[in-house]
């Protein structure tokens, strides 16, 4: 298992080039399902979940070539109708598969995702999709074994909470109907909007993504595509976070800055400055004041849940009280502790965490217990006095692509080791 060794106190300062949005990646592959004709996606991150949903779906039927970033999925036939536990419980998201199973074959046997470490992440919203689409599953042995008679059936549905996978899940479902369907309350997530695009651009029809509601009219067939996966929003900000902490000044390349703009206002009032342009932004630390910021993660446009490690991270060594309240997932503090170790004063109470600021972190052993986490522990020992040796590393590697050697080009002293 890797480990990472980051020699804490340096600046960042460099360019830093942004790569493929994750999140918005997994669904567009999943997507690629739809139709018979082969998809070609662009920018693609060669990150461990993208490979784990490379032998999805080549275990489905898909012939899939990766070559210097592109992509080309052609799934001429499906030839297994079954996602199986050993793949699935590696990447919940593959859970999404479901969808285009059914709506191009009519069957499906998919595994039932398991938790993880920042939750249960239970499915009983995707289960109720099902149901009201008139698509008959039974639960048996882990899997979710669906089949439906005839075409699916164009409907209204409204979700109880915000959910971005039921978003995706039944937006696939519906493009390939019989009539229109209306979905309220749905996520309006950038992903959602990518996604929905290039459905869109399939032959999907599709109209109000980015809203809370979203009416697709079905159609027969969807057709090849070539496409870009778009900058990854959480790599975003996760360095924009990571220098706010060490002082210094980065520019990331090739990324948006609209999908941040909350935390970029947030990282702003703590004392960074930051610029855009038209495809990059800077941001510069030019003093070592932090100031505090209480945060509460929401679904978009609202502070992501998927930066809130991270930001805490910079809270810690604020000069002053900051609160983090996580209101998506209900385990999402796994990385409390292990900055904890780092010295870090937090206190949990249920679904907030209260931290108040300290002078210095000193570095630690410390380990990684989920994708963000690991970003987290990451920052806060390139701000820590001395070395701090993280565990686990192979958690970061599912979803950031070359975060250490992104940072080392900019000042950082991280070396990974393999035990
Ligand atoms: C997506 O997960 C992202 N993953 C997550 O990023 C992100 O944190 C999350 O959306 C934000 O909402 C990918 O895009 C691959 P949800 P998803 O359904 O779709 C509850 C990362 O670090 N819920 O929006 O699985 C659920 O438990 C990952 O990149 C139900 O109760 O999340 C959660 O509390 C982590 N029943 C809330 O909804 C259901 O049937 C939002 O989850 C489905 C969800």
């Amino acid at each position: 298992m890797d480990s990472l060794i980051i020699n804490g106190g340096k600046k960042l300062i460099g360019d830093i080039p942004i790569s493929g949005s994750k999140n918005a990646c997994l669904p567009m592959m999943i997507a690629s399902l739809m139709t018979d004709e082969k998809v070609t996606l662009k920018n693609v991150p060669l990150l461990s979940d993208v490979k784990t949903l490379i032998s999805i779906l080549e275990s489905i039927g898909t012939n899939a070539v990766y070559i210097n970033k592109n992509l080309s999925l052609h799934t001429k036939e499906i030839i297994n109708h079954r996602a199986s536990y050993d793949l699935v419980k590696k990447m919940r998201a593959s859970f999404w598969v479901l969808a285009p199973l059914l709506a191009k074959s009519g069957y499906a046997e998919v595994s039932l995702p398991g938790g993880c470490a920042i939750g249960t992440r239970p499915i009983n919203l995707y289960l109720k999709i099902l149901k009201e689409m008139n698509i008959n599953y039974t639960i048996n042995n882990g899997y979710v074994v669906a089949k439906r008679e005839g075409p699916i059936k164009g409907i209204n549905f409204k979700l109880e909470k915000k959910s971005v996978g039921c978003t995706h899940f039944f937006l696939m479902l519906a493009s390939l109907a019989n009539g229109t369907s209306k979905l309220s309350n749905a996520s309006c997530e950038p992903e959602v909007i990518h996604l929905g695009s290039l459905l869109i651009k399939m032959g999907a029809k599709i109209k109000g993504l980015g809203s809370k509601k979203i009416i697709i009219e079905g159609v027969e067939k969807l057709n090849s595509i070539t496409e870009i996966i778009p900058s990854d929003r959480i790599e975003t900000g996760t360095f924009a976070i990571a220098v706010s902490a060490t002082g210094g000044k980065i520019k990331l390349e090739n990324t948006n800055y609209e999908e941040n703009k909350l935390l970029f206002n947030i990282l702003e009032k703590t004392g960074s400055i930051i610029n855009k342009s038209k495809n990059s932004i800077s941001i510069e630390k030019t003093h070592n004041r932090i100031n505090p910021a209480n945060i509460k993660t929401s679904a978009y446009p609202g502070f992501p849940t998927d930066l809130q490690a991270q930001i805490m991270a910079l809270m810690t060594i604020s000069n002053g009280k900051s609160e983090i309240k996580e209101n998506i997932f209900e385990n999402r503090f796994m990385h409390v502790q292990e900055l904890v170790r780092m010295g870090a004063n937090i206190k949990l109470d249920k679904d907030r965490a209260i931290i108040k600021g300290v002078k210095q972190l000193n570095g630690a052993d410390v380990m990684a217990t989920d994708l963000r986490a690991s970003a987290s522990l990451i920052i806060a020992g390139l701000v820590a006095k001395g070395i701090t040796k993280i565990s686990r590393i192979y958690h970061l590697d599912r979803g950031f692509y070359n975060l250490d050697n992104k940072l080392n080009n900019c000042g950082a002293s991280i070396k990974r080791i393999s035990e």
